[in-house]
């Protein structure tokens, strides 16, 4: 069968920030560039970003890049790569400014400078006073950045094709990446889009926990295409749980919340943080609120007639302040609890948010792998950028308002190699038919149905076996336990059955695939967490209660054929400052 093909300089998969933010820059130097998004652009995940951009622009406390650079070394326990966090920090104020300057409408203060709240792990002068840092469009920025974003893409005649979903990466035999086989989700027709660059800004995957905080597209899809083309993902094992979602549905309660002095409350009424983190209580790192609260819940101290979660009480900070900094989440909490927060607190519970692991890049958004060598090396072509990549500048733990942070500066950094990678690469490169037959296997086993159990229920078992094995507190025991579902569910989806897909589009053969590429993330995650014997940031070992920096400060790698496990060191030396030496974190 012939399949239709379309050619371009540079491919993006994935329209949340990260990929609009590079293809922005590509479009206005001229390149000519598709984005391909299997939601329409402004549905992507960035619109859920509730709390903010941080940017060390001191319009409300004393701040700089230095202080803002400190805490994210400390927030990543250590484990991030202090060259790139050296570069977003630095690149974090003028990012800000380009993106008011493209139409964000940002919060004001009174003097007409731009809001910025406090948000957790944020410090003055390397570990002194709270800081605020984080630049808010009220609790709606990552709205307010998408839609400002997708507006100048359309004005800079980027080429959209909404809805559709990618398939595999297209590569050469030299290893080069040529584009990507791709499906128009309404017709169910396969297309090929060549391009001399493909950067890959598919998001996170946070469907992998039944509680989570994200999109139900968020299923991995740029990673798991990365692991079948032979690339590792890196890190996997760190998961960020927010410790705010809505308990037991996931919904997110903007950390904004605790900047705008909201806090936390057991049954007893009692200020439970001021326990775990006597400085900087609510606004402590996230995975150190997230497993104070789990502490609360497992000690009999949580509230509700299960006892099951604990509750966010803001309604002392007045009905004015809520309407103006804090609409979104009143709107979440009526919906979803039937609880205004003006007069009554929210009840809260740690729930899957956010994937600090992903794609090995470098600072340039440049996939980095050892792909048959030694040492790694740019994949040609290939780059990634936001939370489907590793750079990695969130280490063990990200710091809330970190995140637009890094799929601006990595997105517009990816785009301007990208620039300069086309100067140099003129012409495409020839295509070989055989290029994708991996592709156009895939979707044949879709087409197919299966004699086994349906694609819908090991969905939910996957993300059932995830959260029981893989939470906030994790045992040799439980992960091992995990790692054996997890390759049983594997197994069960080679035979799974879709439902019908003739009838309504063709989102079954979609959502087949996607559990596709979860399952992969899923086995690269509990594997991961299996081999780390320490507590790290968001990765806490109950058997291995302590941070280990002879051992373990180092990355991961998993590769998906033989499930195989390499390493490679943090790299601690930033570009231009003094390293910042591992020591204990408190806050
Ligand atoms: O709590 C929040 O608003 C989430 C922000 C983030 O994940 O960076």
């Amino acid at each position: 069968m012939a399949i239709a093909k379309r050619k371009f300089d540079s491919l993006v998969i994935g329209a949340g920030g990260g990929g609009l933010r590079a293809a922005l820059q590509l479009s206005r130097a001229e390149a000519t560039v598709a984005v391909v998004s299997k939601v329409f652009p402004t549905r992507s995940h960035t619109v859920a970003a509730q709390g903010g951009m941080n940017a060390a622009l001191a319009n409300v406390l004393p701040d700089n890049w230095h202080w803002h650079m400190y805490d994210t070394v400390k927030g990543s326990d250590y484990l991030g790569d202090q060259d790139a966090i050296e570069y977003m920090c630095r690149a974090a104020s003028h990012c800000v400014i380009e993106l008011e300057h493209s139409g964000v409408p940002f919060s004001r203060l009174d003097n007409g400078k731009i809001y910025q709240r406090p948000f957790g792990g944020q410090s003055q002068n390397f570990g002194g006073d709270q800081a605020a840092r984080t630049c808010a469009a009220a609790d709606r920025t990552g709205h307010a950045i998408l839609h400002a974003l997708y507006q100048q893409n359309i004005r800079a005649k980027t080429h959209f094709f909404d809805e559709y979903f990618a398939v595999d990466l297209l590569k050469d035999d030299e290893g080069y990446v040529l584009g990507a086989l791709v499906l128009d989700i309404e017709t169910g027709e396969p297309l090929i889009i060549e391009a001399k660059t493909t950067l890959l800004a598919t998001g996170g995957v946070g469907q992998l926990f039944r509680t989570n905080t994200n999109a139900r597209i968020n299923t991995g899809d740029g990673m798991a295409m990365a692991l079948r083309a032979g690339i590792p993902v890196q890190d996997m094992e760190f998961f960020q749980f927010h410790p705010t979602g809505i308990a037991g549905k996931g919904m997110l309660i903007t950390e904004g919340v605790r900047g705008e002095g909201g806090y936390l409350i057991n049954k007893d009424g009692e200020r439970f943080m001021e326990r775990y983190a006597p400085h900087a209580r609510d606004l402590a790192s996230r995975d150190i609120v997230s497993r104070a609260i789990a502490i609360e819940v497992r000690e009999g101290r949580g509230c509700g007639p299960r006892g099951d979660h604990v509750l966010l009480k803001l309604d002392h900070l007045g009905a004015d302040v809520i309407h103006k900094r804090l609409p979104g989440i009143r709107e979440t909490a009526i919906t979803f609890v039937h609880v205004d927060p003006v007069d009554t607190p929210i009840p809260v519970f740690p729930t899957a948010h956010y994937t600090m692991g992903g794609i090995p890049t470098n600072r340039f958004g440049q996939v980095v792998a050892p792909l048959g060598q030694l040492v790694e090396e740019p994949v040609p072509g290939l780059y990634a950028a936001g939370e489907c990549a590793c750079v990695s500048v969130h280490g063990a733990n990200r710091l809330g308002g970190n995140s637009l942070l890094d799929i601006i500066v990595f997105g517009r950094a990816a785009g301007n190699h990208i620039i300069g990678y086309l100067q140099e690469n003129h012409y495409h490169r020839p295509l070989h038919a055989d290029s994708v037959d991996r592709g156009m296997q895939r979707l044949a086993r879709w087409d197919q149905q299966g004699d086994g159990e349906s694609v819908d229920n090991l969905r939910m078992e996957l993300q059932r076996e995830m959260e029981n094995h893989c939470g906030v507190f994790r045992t040799a025991e439980v992960l091992q336990d995990g790692v054996v579902k997890i390759k049983a569910i594997e197994q069960r989806l080679q035979h799974a059955r879709i439902k019908d897909h003739s009838k309504i589009f063709n989102t079954a053969r979609i959502e087949a695939m996607e559990l596709e590429n979860m399952v992969d993330l899923a086995l690269a995650t509990v594997i991961s967490a299996q081999a780390r014997q320490e507590s790290r940031g968001a990765h806490s070992r109950v058997d291995f209660p302590e941070r280990d920096d002879v051992h373990w400060m180092k990355h991961t790698l998993f590769f998906k054929e033989g499930y195989k496990l390499d390493y490679k060191p943090v790299r601690t030396k930033p570009l231009s400052v003094d390293s910042f030496p591992p020591q204990k974190r408190v806050y």
